[in-house]
């Protein structure tokens, strides 16, 4: 049995493996959340493939409030006996679910794939650290066993450039406003 996670747009790279998993024949029990029951995606997609599916929303405007490594932990307590979990979605969340299944020694695998800018080996911008090697998302993965991701480095560089990305945004919304769209 393997849980497959999906976290915003995480849940359209989580899809096909939820996918793949059924058409073999493995259980699968899904998880996918969203700050927002509007920002929930692939829902019936993710339920078709899914023996059973698990939603929550941030606000609790969907199915149960809170994230997705909460409704995980409640599974693994309540007796789920899950061979590995797949998780895909914002870095944070990643990092939350690999923190979640440590103490149950639970195989987990994170997609990076959310971290690639150019996906080609070429920019740097999905360098991270794995059982202290350095790795290109791109390149190397974008799959890594969860428990070896150095996401506190991750998160650090991830903030890198908050400045200078809040300052762009503030820009392009001037623009928009002064011309009308
Ligand atoms: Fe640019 Fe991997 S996404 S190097």
């Amino acid at each position: 049995m393997v849980c497959v996670i999906g976290g915003g747009v995480g849940t359209a790279s989580a899809y096909p493996i939820a996918r793949a998993f059924t058409e073999i024949g493995t259980k699968v029990i899904s998880i996918i959340g969203a700050r927002s029951a509007n920002l929930l995606l692939l829902e019936n997609e993710m339920r078709n493939v899914s023996h059973e599916l698990v939603i929550t929303t941030d606000d609790g405007t969907k199915g149960i409030k809170g994230f997705v490594s909460e409704a995980l932990k409640n599974l693994v307590e309540h007796g789920y006996k899950f061979d590995v979990v797949y998780a895909i979605g914002p870095t944070v969340m990643m990092r939350s679910v690999a923190e979640t299944t440590r103490p149950f020694g639970l195989k987990t695998i994170v997609s990076l794939n959310p971290i690639m800018v150019d996906g080609m080996g070429m920019c740097g911008a999905c360098r991270v650290t794995v059982n202290g090697v350095t790795k290109f998302a791109c390149v190397d993965g974008p799959e890594f066993d969860a428990h070896k991701v150095d996401f506190k480095e991750l998160m650090e560089r991830q903030r890198g450039y908050l400045a200078e990305e809040k300052m762009s945004l503030q820009l392009l919304e001037e623009r928009r406003c002064s011309c009308g769209h």
